[in-house]
């Protein structure tokens, strides 16, 4: 995969500052406003789980949980028999926890577990399901974030990937922290997939819908508007 030009700084430097930066934004957040938040992504979420629908009996795994404006909303639709959220903050993991004690979740099995995408804490061949929102781009690694992945998912796994893209060929300087950086363009993509033994089966642009969340203030991202960037949905399955 190409080695991204920005910023010219260290891959652990670049995810120090994306967990600090994510720390202080969760940090900020109770239940009503990930709730809030939950909702406000639904018209991107909502699509590309009932993609995938039911959940009955799947093992479950959301990277990048964040407060689960993901994995709740795929509780709300279907419960599975097991959702393991995992994320590096600690500040988000609580939010999570926090959630999972509410209805209708608190009849259901949730797990926040505090971790790095790049190095998963969870078994090889464990998942039926992957979800990730827009937290793959985040990687500095993400060849590393693509094998493990494929690694923690069962042959035949299904992987729901909602994400930001790059429109441009390079970088600019965009910063990573600014979730801008760090994109892939989807041609990348598809070739990082492959070579990690995942197969893309159904992709969706989102990003006219993105654009118009931002512009009804319910996502607050004018770096997406600025960057002129994609937002894609992929459904995929591990080979
Ligand atoms: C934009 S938020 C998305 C949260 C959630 N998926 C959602 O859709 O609401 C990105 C999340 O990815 C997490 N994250 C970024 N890089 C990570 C890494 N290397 N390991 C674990 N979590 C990471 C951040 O802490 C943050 O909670």
């Amino acid at each position: 995969m190409r080695k991204h030009e920005c910023d010219c700084r260290s891959r652990k430097e670049l995810k120090q500052g994306t967990r600090r930066r994510y720390e202080a934004q969760w940090g900020g957040y109770d239940i009503r406003k990930a709730n809030e938040r939950r909702l406000n992504n639904s018209p991107v979420a909502d699509p590309l789980l009932r993609m995938i629908l039911p959940f009955t009996g799947k093992t479950m795994v959301d990277l990048g949980v964040g407060t689960g404006g993901f994995a709740f909303r795929a509780m709300e639709f279907s419960a599975p028999e097991r959702m393991i959220g995992v994320d590096f903050s600690s500040h988000a993991l609580q939010i999570s926890r926090a959630i999972a004690r509410t209805e209708p979740f608190a009849a259901m099995d949730f797990e926040a577990v505090l971790g790095d995408v790049e190095r998963i804490p969870i078994a090889s061949r464990s998942a039926d399901i992957i979800l990730s929102q827009a937290s793959f781009n985040l990687l500095p690694d993400k060849e590393s974030g693509l094998k493990e992945m494929a690694r923690i998912a069962k042959p035949g796994a299904k992987l729901l990937l909602s994400d930001v893209f790059r429109t441009k060929r390079k970088c600019e300087g965009e910063s990573w922290e600014a979730c801008v950086g760090g994109a892939l363009t989807v041609a990348e993509f598809s070739t990082a997939t492959l070579s990690a033994g995942i197969i893309i089966t159904q992709q969706t642009d989102f990003t006219q819908k993105v654009l118009q969340l931002v512009k009804s203030k319910k996502w607050d991202w004018p770096e997406f508007v600025e960057h002129k960037l994609d937002y894609r949905g992929f459904v995929m399955q591990k080979a």
